[in-house]
């Protein structure tokens, strides 16, 4: 178990705030309180007991307790190389999961909760995967930060408790698979529903939960996978989900992107839940401030444009060439941004789809004329 290692480490509360680190002592009365939660691999069939609203901390932590075989938890962590434009295609994905592959049918291990998958795009396009089952894990928590570890292998992540620096490694040398990437949080942390407040609702959509700790990040990584070195730098993120029945059961359809344009920073969430309404999570934020957060109906509308650009999206393989995403009310003006895909990084039969692509947009009185790149997808279930 390498939690202490980690504990005595990489999630030192005071460790990113010297400049020199050192390891102190559990009680330092800086540090912020902390919980530790250890994880079995099991199925079981407890009630798990799910959190929707945020209390002040632990932004970032379980918020499934236990996770039984039909709900799920996972975090999310993801870069994409600012280069593209000029060619350079990579990406990566990396998701701590634990869920059963009732709760979430994207698993395919249906003896455990518990899985690592690093996913992405070498700098030409190809798409790379891999999943590790490990049979134990641990997460910690500090302040709304978080640190993790899956397995032995030195698969992990951790936080500073003000969620302001992170690094997420994906380790397994038997398989050729190693390497680390690194979050310089540059956005605010939020809600569906905007910042961070005691009180505010964590809820998607009914039975979804989303908690956004990294919306944009000056993301640094070094992979080497299977003798391919994905390097590069550009915009990171990290969120995650969770849910109190399978996710099959609550989703209509989604999409969901998060982008860099120009000085802005911008998340987007247009979901349909199992009934078919639709729900709406927006998120522009420049210089460390939140312009734009809300949750209501017109505060982000995403629509497809080219190939298959039926909205809602049907049960096919053709997917859409891009997104029009529309903030209705980005300090009192309409952002009107053109995600138009690059390349696809996973393609999973007719119910998903996660690209990276690149951004174009500006206001609609004309003002600004912005570019960037952006990772995204959908979800039709
Ligand atoms: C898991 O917990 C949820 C409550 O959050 C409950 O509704 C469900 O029946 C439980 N599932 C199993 C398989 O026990
Ligand atoms: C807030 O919720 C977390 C679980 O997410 C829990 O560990 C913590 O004790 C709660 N804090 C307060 C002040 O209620
Ligand atoms: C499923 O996970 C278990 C660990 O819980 C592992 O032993 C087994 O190899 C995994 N199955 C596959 C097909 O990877
Ligand atoms: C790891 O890489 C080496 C050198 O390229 C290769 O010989 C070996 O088969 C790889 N191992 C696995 C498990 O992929
Ligand atoms: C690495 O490459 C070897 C040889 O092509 C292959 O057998 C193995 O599955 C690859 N490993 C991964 C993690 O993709
Ligand atoms: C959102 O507003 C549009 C336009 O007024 C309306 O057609 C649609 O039904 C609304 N959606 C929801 C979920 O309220
Ligand atoms: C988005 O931008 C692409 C690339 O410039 C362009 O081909 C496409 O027509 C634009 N889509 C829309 C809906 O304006
Ligand atoms: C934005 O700038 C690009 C060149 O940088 C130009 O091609 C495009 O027409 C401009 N778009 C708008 C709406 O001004």
């Amino acid at each position: 178990m390498h939690s202490a290692l980690l504990l005595a480490s990489a999630l030192e509360c005071t460790a990113f705030a010297h400049p020199s680190p050192r390891p102190r002592a559990r009680a330092d009365p800086d540090c912020a309180p902390r919980t530790t939660t250890y994880i079995s691999s099991a199925l079981t069939s407890e009630t798990s007991t799910v959190e929707w609203t945020y209390n002040g901390t632990s932004l970032d932590g379980p918020k499934v307790h236990p996770v039984n075989s039909t709900t799920f938890d996972w975090w999310y962590f993801d870069a994409v190389s600012s280069d593209l434009s000029s060619g350079d295609l990579s990406s990566v994905v990396i998701t701590f999961y634990t869920a059963s592959h009732e709760g979430f049918g994207a698993l395919s291990n249906d003896t455990t909760i518990l899985e690592t998958s690093i996913t992405g795009t070498l700098s030409d396009g190809t798409p790379f995967d891999f999943a590790k089952f490990p049979t134990e894990a641990t997460v910690v928590t500090e302040g709304d930060g978080s640190a993790g570890v899956w397995g032995e292998g030195g698969t992990e992540w951790s936080s500073s408790p003000d969620l302001k620096h992170w690094i997420i490694k994906f380790n397994d040398p038997d398989d050729n698979v190693s390497g680390q990437m690194t979050f310089q949080t540059i956005a605010p942390a939020h809600l569906p529903c905007g910042a961070l407040e005691v009180g505010a609702t964590e809820l998607l959509m009914p039975h979804i939960g989303w908690a956004n700790a990294v919306p944009d990040a000056l993301a640094q990584v070094n992979f080497d996978f299977n003798g391919t070195a994905p390097s590069f730098t550009g915009p990171g993120y990290h969120d995650k989900n969770w849910g109190d029945q399978p996710f099959l059961d609550s989703v209509g359809s989604w999409y969901w992107g998060h982008g860099h344009l120009g000085p802005y920073s911008i998340v987007w969430f247009d979901a349909r839940d199992i009934t078919g309404k639709e729900y709406f999570s927006s998120y522009v934020a420049k210089a460390g401030k939140i312009l734009s957060g809300s949750c209501s109906n017109g505060s982000v509308i995403v629509r497809p444009w080219g190939g298959e650009d039926t909205y809602p999206p049907p049960m096919t393989t053709a997917t859409p060439d891009g997104f029009i995403v529309t903030y209705g009310n980005v300090e009192g003006k309409e952002m009107v941004v053109n995600v138009t895909t690059a390349t696809a990084a996973v393609e999973f039969s007719y119910v998903y789809d996660r690209w990276i692509g690149t951004l174009a947009g500006g206001f609609t009185d004309g003002s600004g004329n912005y570019t960037g790149v952006a990772q995204y997808e959908e979800f039709k279930v």
